[in-house]
C-alpha cells in the first residue's frame, strides 16, 4: 500500500438537491451539502479522495459515470428515482470496470411498489438502503474494504 489517496465519485440523482426541506420524515434533515462534507472527511480518513457531484439531469450523471469508468475510479451512487427505470444509468454503470455501490437514504423495498424494483441493482457491487445519511459512510467503508488486499 502507499500513500496516495485513491479518488472515489459520489453521485446523487434527481431531488437530492433538496435533501433538508424533501420530505424530512423519510430523508431526514441534513442537506446534501452538509451530507456530502461528512463523507469528504469520511473519506479522507479511509484514503480516499471523494469527489461529489448531484443532478437533476440524466444526462450530467452519465457522462460522470463515462468520466470515472475512464479515469478507473470507483463509484457511489445514489441514483434517486432513476433508480427504478433508467436503462441508461444501468448501461453506463454496466459498462464501469467497477466497484460501484448503490445507496439509499431509505429503504425503497418497504416504501411504494414502483421503488422495489432498481434497475441498476444488477449491476452494481452492492446495495446499501434504509439507514439514513449514515447509508453513504457505510458505503465508503464498503468500498474501502472491497479495494483491500486479502490477508
Ligand atoms: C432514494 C429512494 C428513491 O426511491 C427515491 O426516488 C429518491 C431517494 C433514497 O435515497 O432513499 O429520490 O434513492
Amino acid at each position: 500500500m502507499n500513500d496516495e489517496h485513491r479518488t472515489v465519485l459520489i453521485l446523487n440523482g434527481p431531488n437530492l438537491n433538496r435533501l433538508g426541506t424533501r420530505e424530512p420524515d423519510i430523508y431526514g434533515h441534513d442537506s446534501l451539502d452538509d451530507i456530502m462534507a461528512k463523507n469528504i472527511v469520511v473519506g479522507s480518513t479511509l484514503g480516499f479522495d471523494v469527489v461529489t457531484r448531484q443532478s437533476n439531469s440524466e444526462s450530467d450523471l452519465v457522462t460522470w459515470i463515462h468520466e470515472a469508468t475512464d479515469a478507473n475510479w470507483p463509484i457511489i451512487i445514489n441514483p434517486a428515482a432513476f433508480t427504478h427505470y433508467s436503462y441508461a444509468l444501468r448501461d453506463a454503470l454496466a459498462a464501469h470496470p467497477g466497484p460501484v455501490i448503490e445507496v439509499h437514504l431509505s429503504n425503497p423495498a418497504a416504501r411504494e411498489e414502483f421503488r422495489a424494483h432498481s434497475v441498476v441493482s444488477a449491476v452494481v457491487s452492492g446495495t446499501i438502503a434504509g439507514f439514513g445519511h449514515d447509508s453513504y459512510r457505510l458505503a465508503l467503508q464498503a468500498l474501502s474494504t472491497l479495494l483491500s488486499p486479502p490477508t
